[in-house]
């Protein structure tokens, strides 16, 4: 199994260990304020549960569940919302939780959306970025790792769906993709 998963880029120890400061500082900035963690599924769904233990203040949890249009390598940006937030998040602080922003474009369009139900505030947390790759400006608030411009899997990321569920992140060997 670990062969096909190519290199680890972020170990596991590195995670837990930057995770752990990521809900520091997220508790330290959002202690006293009516707070809603918003994972964005499924990508962010090993990240979230891990970040959210890490977070010491009372909390709302909810999930938004995306699909994005066309191939990774060419993100279209049409993005779809295919289940909606349960919680009304009107007058919030709402914290975005993203496994990785690459071209910007799901970022922004989640941004804009959630707008319109006129939290309080909202931000991004984002696991990954890859900064080289961005094709629109996002403010990100909290970033785990800026990552090179490779495709990675594991913690939550897939590659056609699959390899979510590997402790570590990697990046994917395609075969005769020599670098
Ligand atoms: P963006 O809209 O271009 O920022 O793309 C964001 C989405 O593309 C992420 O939520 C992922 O689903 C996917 N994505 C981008 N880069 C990678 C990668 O390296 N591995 C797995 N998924 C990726
Ligand atoms: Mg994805």
């Amino acid at each position: 199994m670990e062969r096909i998963f190519g290199r680890p880029i972020v170990t596991q120890e590195e995670m837990r260990t930057r995770i752990k400061e990521l809900g520091k500082q997220i508790t330290a900035d959002y202690v006293g304020k009516d707070f809603v963690l918003v994972g964005v599924l499924k990508g962010a769904y090993a990240f979230y549960a891990d970040l959210a233990r890490a977070i010491r203040i009372p909390m709302r949890v909810d999930f938004l569940v995306v699909t994005s249009y066309g191939s990774r390598a060419k993100t279209s940006g049409k993005v779809k919302i295919v289940t909606e937030l349960t919680e009304n998040i009107k007058g919030k602080d709402v914290l975005l939780v993203e496994d990785i922003v690459d071209s910007g474009l799901t970022a922004q369009f989640m941004l804009k959306s959630l707008a319109k139900k006129k939290p309080r505030s909202i931000k991004i947390c984002t696991l990954l970025s890859k900064p080289e790759r961005r094709t629109v400006n996002v403010t990100l608030a909290y970033v785990g790792f800026e990552i090179p411009d490779k495709y990675v899997v594991g913690y939550g990321l897939d590659y056609q769906q699959k390899y979510r569920n590997l402790p570590y992140l990697a990046v994917l060997d395609v075969e005769g993709d020599q670098e």
